[in-house]
């Protein structure tokens, strides 16, 4: 009778009447069962939304003797936040990676002869994605010309320059002049009140993420003047 049973247990067990007995008789294979191994979550988290993710939940039997362990089938548990992930019961994760996977927290858990692992630690899905549209706030209150009524010599702004991308956008503030040549004002994503020149005819934020997406938002300017 073997009590308290340890992984050190595990092996071939043979009896007779000798020894030599023993050995012609068979044996039996005492298995000990453990629970698998506290898996890891493996996979590239930086992805480009719209590509799919692929994370593998890895873990490996502990049953011994080894031999056997190895022949083990290990089924999988998977979570996101703390919820258990209905259908998903392979080894690897697949998913259409959008904005929103930015804050869920994936886990998994192995299952081996119905003794389930510890659950894995968390990883999070880190979706890369450029500009879609910019947002001034305060919003300009625009004249019913769709362009920004004021009058020579009162100021502008503040306005700040709003825009979703992962990693974040560069962000530049700049005017165009009524000669059309354009001029960075301020490479933060606030300008700063302005008190205008009259020749300025536009302003603009642009945003650039990468070296080929770049989107902007303007303020078309009505600069009444003095007489
Ligand atoms: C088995 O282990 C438990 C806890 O370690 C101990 O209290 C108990 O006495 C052990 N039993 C035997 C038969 O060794
Ligand atoms: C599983 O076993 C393999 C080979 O022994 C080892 O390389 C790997 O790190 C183990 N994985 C875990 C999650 O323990
Ligand atoms: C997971 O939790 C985060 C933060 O609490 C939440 O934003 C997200 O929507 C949750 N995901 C799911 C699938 O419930
Ligand atoms: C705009 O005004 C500034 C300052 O008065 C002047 O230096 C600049 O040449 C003007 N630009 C144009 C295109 O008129
Ligand atoms: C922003 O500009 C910095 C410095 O030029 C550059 O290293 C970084 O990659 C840019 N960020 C994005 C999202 O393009």
């Amino acid at each position: 009778m073997i009590r308290n049973t340890t992984l050190e247990d595990s092996g071939y067990y043979a009896g007779g009447v000798s020894s030599e007995a023993a050995w012609m008789e068979g044996g039996v294979v005492l298995i000990v069962l453990d629970k698998p191994s506290k898996p890891k979550v493996n996979g590239d988290t930086d992805k480009m939304i719209d590509t799919y993710a692929a994370l593998t939940c890895s873990s490996n039997s502990t049953s011994a003797p080894d031999y056997y362990s190895k022949l083990v089938t290990l089924s999988y548990t998977w979570f996101v936040n703390d919820t258990k992930m209905d259908g998903e019961t392979d080894e690897t994760l697949r998913f259409q990676v959008t904005r929103a996977h930015k804050y869920n927290r994936y886990s998994c858990e192995a299952t081996a002869m119905e003794l389930e692992s510890y659950r894995s630690d968390t990883v999070q899905i880190n979706p890369l994605y450029g500009p879609l549209k910019i947002i001034l706030t305060p919003q300009p209150k625009l004249n019913r010309f769709y362009t920004l009524t004021i009058r020579e010599g009162q100021t502008i702004g503040p306005y700040q320059c709003k825009v979703d991308c992962n990693p974040p956008c560069n962000k530049t503030w700049k005017y165009k002049d009524s000669s059309g040549s354009i001029s960075v004002i301020s490479k933060e994503g606030i300008l700063e009140q302005q008190r205008l020149n009259r020749n300025i005819s536009v302003l603009l934020c642009e945003a650039k993420w990468g070296n080929d997406t770049v989107i902007d938002k303007s303020i078309t300017l009505d600069v009444q003047c003095k007489f």
